[in-house]
């Protein structure tokens, strides 16, 4: 099997609003895969299904030739254990130091000792330049080394799979480099397969392997960053130069201004 997820053919709806439709992903191993696209296309939607946190309604998705959404939770449980998870506004423990913050799934999924837990978290620490701040309270670190930190727990583990939820939001312009550096570095270290949800073109082009593009619940282009950069889509035009007009709809759908007044002639 050389894609360790595989989502096929896809319908999500909540309650009775369709949100993904028709979506089929792949996510080969080793590699680094950017799902892109304006907030509410289904970014964080995919990752959900992927964790088993939400049942598609029809359609498949596999990781590592697991069926999520028919794993009973005992096993699902054991699958989440293979995942590494930064989640979108993932705050660190504020009361816990940042070794503690870092401990916390080997604590919490393994019954390894506290000697070889030290030695894990700081080795983990070290990987994202931060031994050094191990007993430091995340209000005491900046916003890019609290980052660090949430991917240094995140890999905590050694997931196979590590999902990021815009892990740029909100940083400055070297600390999303920084961080997009790490989450290749991370990933080709330990030799598992990323997915980074983000709007953010310039750090996602800069360290995905491939791309794709979200746009209301669907699939509208994949492929390199190369590709995407080069592509003649309208869709991935606006979204790649950031244009204010283009198929991206600035008004939420429904009725016209003109209906909601009662302006609107009706044939
Ligand atoms: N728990 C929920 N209940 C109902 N609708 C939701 C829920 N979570 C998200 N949505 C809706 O689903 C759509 C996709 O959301 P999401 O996947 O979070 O988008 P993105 O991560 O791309 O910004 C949005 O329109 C959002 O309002
Ligand atoms: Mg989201």
């Amino acid at each position: 099997m050389s894609n360790l997820v595989e989502i096929r053919d896809v319908q999500f709806a909540y309650n009775d609003r369709p949100i993904l439709s028709g979506l089929s992903m792949e996510f080969p191993r080793g590699k680094v895969v950017a799902v892109m696209g304006g907030s509410g296309s289904g970014k964080t939607t995919v990752l959900r299904l992927i964790g088993g946190q939400i049942r598609p309604q029809q359609g498949s998705v596999k990781v590592n030739g697991n069926e999520i959404p028919s794993l009973a939770l005992r096993e699902l449980y054991q699958m989440r254990r293979k995942m590494g998870m930064l989640f979108q506004h993932g705050a660190l423990f504020t009361d816990l130091s940042v070794f503690d913050n870092v401990a916390f799934p080997l604590r919490e999924h393994t019954q390894l000792p506290e000697s070889m837990i030290r030695d894990l978290v700081l080795l983990k620490l070290h990987a994202v330049g931060l031994s050094n701040a191990a007993h430091l309270k995340p209000a005491e670190v900046s916003g890019g080394m609290a980052r660090r930190v949430a991917l240094a727990r995140a890999v905590a583990l050694d997931p196979e799979l590590i999902m990021y939820d815009e892990p740029f939001a909100g940083l400055d312009p070297i600390s999303m480099g920084v961080t997009a550096n790490l989450i290749r570095k991370l990933n080709d270290a330990l030799g598992s397969t990323s997915i980074l949800v983000s709007h953010d073109v310039r750090e996602s082009f800069l360290i995905a392997d491939s791309v794709y593009f979200l746009s209301q619940g669907r699939i509208v282009a994949h492929g390199t960053p190369e590709e995407m950069m080069a592509s003649d889509d309208p869709y991935v035009k606006q979204f790649v130069h950031a244009d204010p007009d283009g198929p991206v709809p600035f008004h939420y759908p429904g009725s016209s201004l003109a209906e909601q007044l009662g302006l609107s002639e009706r044939a």
